[in-house]
């Protein structure tokens, strides 16, 4: 540690010209888990990506905690190399980067060892000391998910969190030189509503409510902070955003890789569990929830949880009216022929995971109530893509009915007007309409009025951990999940996956990877007079 000392830096050496600074206390980031793929694909690439932006703190640094036994340099080499691949700004400007990479220590210890806390304690005091962190920490949890507790309980006996001082939202000290401690917990968390009750309980003994960050990547997306300013910003969405206007609501998460190689931790979880309960669930908050008082961090979340608790539940005994889960087989995807899931390494022979899931949900209040929000999520899908799409209702068809006849014999209906919201890729909104194409003859066809993010903005939008761990380190705890979020979703879900369980393979339908989707996913809601609005 000798060169402990050698980590600060400073604003003005960061800065890059006329970029707004919106930087926090010193502080000392400990990522637990620094060496596996989290820290390396995105948790150092995005602090580069804020230090060369000049939005670090001044004095700042980051310990990496993990079992692998390697020294601070060789830690800094590892991550330099990933830097280099993975950072929005690459390669890196050397004198961004080594200011940076002074500040990267590393302490090797298994998360059981109370050992290991006690070297991270005396690290930590000497980077304090030498560095000027001012006591203030981020715990990172960047492990396996049965790693979050015991870390926890060691960290507070350790003596290693500051008592109930989450700082202020401005980033302010703490009055007596305490420091604050905040802590950042990474998805999944839990796996149904009983164990996310038992981590949270486990994480309140010894942090409270306000120094906790629970990470939902989708809501660093610049995209899905738009849904609330497009909403909330402009007057003349929201007067039509309810029951009164709007036919429908889809939700799609689709991705267009199969589990590859990664079958073994996917076959303990499925589309339920790794999409819908958390990135679904959330989307949906945003696209449902009422304008909230304040843009303050509980005045959202309030607002948040109360529409995913008028979410109608689905007893296990209509799961398989509201539900549909399926597995893909083989196919071709992409031009590229992929194995079926139940036969990749690490799935179980016979297994009932699912890797598509599809739900109809009614919300149950003034606004929403009548209008099916329908969420599909799944794997080896044609195309990578998240949406959201408001379907309205169909105009009266009184005067362009027989026009729209006449130009369409096979046809008996306008095109309802849609609004879509594209999170990713292509980011953008986009709202169809129906024109009059050029000639005599009265008729609509459907175009399109849109907005690209790369076009207005002249930029790719960052990337999410960049802004989550700036906002963790301002104290801004808006974009992350509260205790009751995360638990209101479990408790919706958790129903289904216990019917699903119970009734194992039966009922799990089957899809070519490629397509997108089961027969019964169509069918399901053809039955309600309505089409998957398929990218
Ligand atoms: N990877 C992603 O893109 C991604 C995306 C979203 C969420 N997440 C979540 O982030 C977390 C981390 O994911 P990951 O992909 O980075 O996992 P990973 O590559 O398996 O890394 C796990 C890390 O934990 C360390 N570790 C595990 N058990 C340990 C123990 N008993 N003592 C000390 N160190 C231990 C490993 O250290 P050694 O290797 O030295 O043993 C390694 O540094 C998971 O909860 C995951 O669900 C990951």
């Amino acid at each position: 540690m000798s060169d402990a000392g050698r980590g600060a830096l400073t604003h003005a050496e960061l800065a890059s010209s006329g970029t707004p600074h919106r930087a926090g206390d010193p502080c000392v980031m400990v990522i637990f888990g620094a060496s596996g793929d989290l820290t390396k694909r995105k948790l150092l690439p995005a602090l580069s990506a804020l230090a060369h932006d000049g939005l670090l703190p001044d004095r700042f640094a980051v310990v990496g905690f993990a079992r692998r036994e390697k020294s601070d340099e060789a830690f800094r080499d590892e991550m330099k190399a990933a830097v280099q691949q993975f950072s929005r700004h690459r390669p890196p400007k050397p004198e961004v980067w080594d200011r940076l990479a002074r500040g990267l220590h590393y302490v090797a210890a298994s998360f059981e060892e109370p050992g290991g806390y006690d070297r991270l304690r005396d690290l930590l005091g000497e980077l304090d000391r030498k560095n000027g962190a001012g006591r203030n920490r981020v715990y990172y949890l960047a492990t396996p998910p049965n790693a979050y507790a015991p870390i926890v309980t060691r960290l507070g006996a350790a003596g290693l969190v500051s008592e109930a001082w989450d700082g202020q939202p401005d980033g302010g000290a703490a009055p007596d030189g305490r420091g604050w401690s905040r802590i950042i917990i990474e998805k999944p968390f839990g796996r149904d509503l009983a164990t996310a009750r038992a981590l949270n309980a486990d994480i309140h003994r010894v942090f409270r409510e306000r120094q906790v960050y629970r990470i939902d990547h989708y809501l660093g997306k610049e995209t899905v902070q738009n849904i609330l300013t497009f909403r909330f910003g402009n007057s003349i969405f929201e007067p039509l955003w309810n029951r009164r206007y709007v036919d429908h609501v889809q939700l799609l998460v689709g991705e267009d890789l199969g589990v590859e190689g990664r079958g073994g931790f996917y076959d303990t979880a499925g589309a339920m569990r790794d999409m819908v309960q958390n990135h679904m669930l959330q989307l949906l908050s945003l696209v449902a929830m009422e304008p909230p008082a304040t843009f303050e961090a509980d005045a959202v979340r309030d607002e948040k949880v109360k529409v995913l608790r008028a979410i109608r539940p689905i007893p296990a005994s209509r799961a398989g009216d509201l539900t549909i889960r399926a597995q893909y087989v083989s196919g071709v995807l992409r031009g590229k022929k992929i194995p079926a899931y139940a036969d990749e390494l690490g799935v179980g022979e016979e297994t009932p995971t699912e890797t598509y899931a599809a739900l109809h949900l009614e919300i149950d209040n003034w606004r929403w109530a009548g209008v099916p929000f329908y969420l599909r999520t799944g794997k080896a899908l044609p195309k990578r893509v998240t949406e959201v799409t408001i379907q309205y209702r169909r105009p009266p068809l009184l005067l362009f009915q027989q026009a729209e006849h006449a130009a369409h014999a096979d046809r008996d209906v306008i095109e309802p007007n849609r609004l879509t919201l594209r999170i990713q890729p292509d980011e953008g909104i986009s709202l169809r309409v129906g024109l009059k194409p050029p000639g005599p003859r009265i008729s609509l066809v459907p175009a399109r009025l849109g907005f690209v993010y790369r076009d207005t903005f002249g930029v790719e939008p960052a990337e999410a951990y960049e802004r989550l761990l700036l906002d963790c380190m301002l104290g801004d705890s808006t974009l992350f999940i509260r205790r009751d979020e995360v638990e209101t979703a479990w408790a919706l879900v958790t129903p289904v996956l216990e019917a699903w369980a119970a009734a194992s393979r039966n009922g799990l339908a089957y899809y070519p990877a490629g397509s997108w989707g089961p027969k019964e996913a169509d069918r399901f809601i053809q039955g309600d007079g309505r089409e998957w609005a398929n990218p």
